[in-house]
């Protein structure tokens, strides 16, 4: 059909046509951030999920919401090689540039402007990536010890006074947490606590792989008592209809019910998947409805797509040796494994395969659900290592 009207949106990050079965966690985030306008208590949010289950499009549909209601927002990944400093003090500087518009959060703005000031200058010596305007002179003593954790608690407490002042909230969406280092995750545990204890309007809502949960505790203890996990998983059926149908519809074309059956089977209802079977599935058919036939064609398409996007950009990041321990997970099924089982497979023990297990770990594309277990990060990648690395002679070649 018409690929000009293809309504699908396979990629990372983009919005898809139909934000299907996150209502109610939409809801719930818009509701902890209302709560906390009014000064009264909520937890941070840190959603944890699989590779392509829809994190980073919810974030930013939240940060959207809160836009809308008048919340001033601040928008980070974490990439791999800046740091949160670095990262988040442009975005405060204009965070507060626009707090301090509204009449009654001026000073407080202008104050809190001051702690930015100390702040990047103090810590610049430790992180040389912040790079920031000035808009005030350092106020000696406020944010420029020049230790993070102490410093960031209390500039985000200034932001705070100031966002409180202009009746509003300052909320950090951060994306790809698990790659934040645990001494700046912990700084950033340690202010926001230090705001909740001051019931000032600041919070997090975070993303990040399934390890972000134990990186949370092991940065700081009480991380549990301060944050929700939502977890964000594949799409149960009546979601996953919703998902491929609804796009469709809106454009007059349906599925029949088998079409529909094949992509749920194929894509097990992961956001992902469902809109590069989507897009592929309408492209293939001729006209509407969208058949079994068109579907199985597909997903030979749907496929090849997923091998040189979704699952390349992953693979091309991994030393050989890395491959093969991954490949030799894969040689197990779906997962998660034992630890113990992957060695034997590899015929080497399980200490001597640890600092590999651990560096594979350190680039997302595994994590530990419970001590000895080792699962993929990236939904099906059993499949996909099979596919690229085939058998049998893998552990030679
Ligand atoms: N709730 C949803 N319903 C339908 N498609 C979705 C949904 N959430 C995400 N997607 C689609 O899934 C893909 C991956 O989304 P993304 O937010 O990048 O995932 P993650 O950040 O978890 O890796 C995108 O193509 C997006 O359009
Ligand atoms: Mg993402």
């Amino acid at each position: 059909m018409d690929p000009l009207r293809n309504p699908y949106a396979p990629g990372a990050g983009n919005p898809p046509p139909a934000l299907a079965g996150r209502g109610r966690l939409r809801e719930q985030v818009q509701i902890a951030i209302g709560r906390l306008r009014l000064g009264r208590s909520a937890k941070s949010v840190l959603m944890v999920g699989l590779r392509g289950v829809g994190k980073t499009v919810m974030l930013d549909q939240m940060r959207s919401d809160a836009e809308a209601s008048g919340v001033c927002t601040v928008r980070a990944e974490t990439p791999e090689n800046r740091s949160l400093p670095g990262l988040l003090a442009p975005q405060l500087r204009l965070a507060l540039l626009r707090l301090s518009r509204t009449a009654s959060a001026k000073e407080s703005a202008n104050h809190a402007l001051k702690a930015l000031a100390g702040f990047a200058k103090a810590l610049k010596i430790k992180f040389h990536d912040i790079e920031v305007g000035f808009d005030a002179e350092p106020q000696p003593g406020l944010a420029d010890n020049g230790d993070l954790e102490g410093d960031l608690a209390v500039l985000l407490e200034e932001v705070g006074r100031a966002a409180q002042a202009a009746k509003t909230a300052l909320v950090l969406f951060i994306d790809e947490l698990q790659y934040l280092p645990e001494e700046q995750f912990g700084a950033l545990i340690s202010a926001l606590h230090r705001c909740a204890q001051n019931r000032l309007p600041v919070t997090v809502v975070g993303a990040g792989l399934p390890q972000l949960r134990g990186l949370a505790g092991d940065a700081k203890s009480y991380a549990e008592r301060l944050f929700e996990f939502p977890v964000i998983d594949a799409l149960k059926e009546p979601e996953a209809r919703i998902a491929i149908e609804k796009p469709a519809r809106d454009e007059g074309v349906v599925y029949t019910p088998q079409a529909i059956a094949e992509i749920l089977l194929q894509t097990h209802g992961y956001p992902y998947f469902l809109q590069e079977w989507g897009k592929h599935s309408w492209d293939v058919a001729q006209s509407s409805p969208i058949t079994l036939e068109d579907v199985r064609a597909a997903s030979i398409q749907a496929i090849a797509a997923l091998d040189e996007s979704f699952f390349r950009v992953r693979f091309d990041r991994l030393t050989p040796s890395e491959k093969k321990y991954l490949r030799a997970m894969a040689e197990l099924g779906p997962g998660p494994h034992r630890s113990g089982d992957i060695s034997a497979v590899l015929g080497k023990s399980v200490s001597a395969l640890a600092p590999l297990r651990q560096s594979i770990i350190a680039k997302g594309m595994i994590w530990s659900p419970s001590h000895g277990d080792t699962a993929f990060t990236v939904p099906l990648f059993d499949d996909f290592m099979k596919r690229i690395v085939p058998g049998p002679n893998w552990k030679t070649d």
